[in-house]
């Protein structure tokens, strides 16, 4: 699919691939015409949200041999917009000379919860206690137990987490009783899914810092900024949000070590979670993240622009913020009796969305499906009630729920 190679973009800038071609991949694919830099993208479907804004498609799956192959050879530098890859398959493309950015020291710990954990806590970093469940070794009854252990020694709840493969809450569950142990562990040793377990954080606040770091060491961080989830899913990003000087400040910080001690390049997010004063990383994605899309207007430089300077080799942009607070909201898909809407009623809540003074509306392009993803809006400002009052206004009027743990309504 696509067009052939034809000739390379002005100057010689390198071609960028990217594994994947969901939203994130989208959103550099405009980062990278911007800069007029050739995108490939590796889809999984025809309909995938960045197919019409590539350069180049190639269709096929991120772990089969054949496809990614074929990416790589439509281009220099091949990056990543999600996590579900093969990493032999890298290793061995990359031995042939594909260029990987980030490189496979760095996708070895971002691509696995339990690589990440052992990596961070063996260089000091604070991140929750935690065991890894080997379930090659262990039937459903060991691995209950071994939750029960674990359990016994930090108390009721603990987090039970698929080491790969989850993403938005999916593979993340809360386990409050022996009870619920069990029902899980039967359920994921018949699924083959390694799990690990770890101690429930009492989370104060959650936060997260993207960072930017080219192949030389130098980074940029933008500044950290509260994330809200609902049942594991970040429905709303607030800069500065609640955060105070000194906590953006130890977060910014640790962020930075993060991003070296995994060797980044390319944007490195950095989940966190604040308790009691202390934090934790929770988990780290090497790719630009949804914590982050408000950087498209809210900072000098957007993290979709700086990912597609890193992995490309160029200086980094300035991240600095352009506005005293933003807030930017996620947009789902509405309940089911609301998706099956007609051209007109779509058109109608398009309108009513772009009513919202200073709404800086993204869709990507995806079919609408109850709790899908479809989307965000920011809203940038000098009040943090004004900019997420309107943020929200224009989600709710694209379709999504508004939760009532957020509390929207009193901000
Ligand atoms: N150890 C923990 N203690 C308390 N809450 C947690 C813990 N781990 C995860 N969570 C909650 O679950 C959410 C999703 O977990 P996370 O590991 O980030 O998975 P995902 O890959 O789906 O984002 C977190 O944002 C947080 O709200
Ligand atoms: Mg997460």
């Amino acid at each position: 699919m696509g067009n052939d190679r034809g000739p390379g973009p002005a100057g010689g800038t390198p071609a960028l691939g990217i594994v994947g071609a969901g939203q994130l991949a989208r959103m550099m694919v405009e980062a990278a015409s911007e800069l007029g830099v050739r995108t490939v993208v590796l889809a999984a479907r025809a309909d995938d949200a960045a197919v019409p804004v590539a350069s180049e498609v190639v269709l096929g799956e991120a772990t089969g041999g054949r496809a990614l192959a074929d990416l790589v050879a439509r281009c220099d530098i091949v990056t990543f917009d999600h996590e579900q890859v093969d990493l032999e398959l890298l290793h061995q493309l990359e031995r042939e000379g594909a260029r990987l950015r980030p490189g496979l020291r760095t996708l070895r710990v971002a691509v696995d919860k339990a690589e990440m954990r052992a990596r961070l806590a063996a260089e000091g970093l604070p991140v929750p206690r935690y065991e890894v469940l080997d379930g090659d070794a262990r039937g459903p009854e060991q691995l209950a137990a071994a939750v029960c252990t674990f359990a016994g020694l930090e108390g009721w709840p603990v987090v039970v987490k698929a080491a790969r493969g989850g993403y938005d809450g999916k593979g993340v569950w809360s386990v409050d009783g022996e009870a619920a142990a069990r029902a899980l562990c039967e359920e994921a040793a018949s699924a083959r899914i390694p799990l690990l377990v770890e101690a429930h954080v009492d989370i104060d606040v959650e936060l997260a810092v993207v960072v930017a770091r080219g192949e030389d060491g130098a980074s940029v961080a933008w500044p950290p900024v509260e994330t809200a989830q609902v049942g594991g899913v970040c429905r709303e990003v607030r800069f500065p949000g609640r955060l105070d000087p000194d906590l953006a400040g130890r977060a910014a910080a640790l962020a930075q070590e993060v991003a070296s001690v995994v060797d980044a390049t390319g944007v490195l997010a950095v989940e966190l979670f604040s308790s009691d004063g202390r934090l934790f990383v929770n988990e780290i994605a090497a790719r630009p993240h949804n914590s982050a899309h408000w950087t498209i207007e809210g900072a000098t430089t957007s993290q979709f622009e700086n990912h597609v300077r890193a992995v490309l080799g160029f200086p980094l942009g300035d991240t600095s913020p352009l506005a005293a607070h933003v807030a930017s909201v996620n947009v789902f898909g509405a309940p089911s009796a609301e998706a099956e809407l007609g051209e007109a009623e779509l058109g109608d809540r398009m309108s009513a969305a772009l009513s919202v003074r200073g709404a800086h509306v993204h869709l990507y392009g995806k079919t609408p499906r109850p709790g899908r993803k479809l989307g965000h809006v920011t809203v940038c400002g000098d009040e943090p009630a004004d900019v997420r009052t309107r943020a929200w206004a224009a989600a709710q009027a694209l379709g999504t729920p508004i939760p009532d743990s957020l509390d929207v309504a009193a901000s």
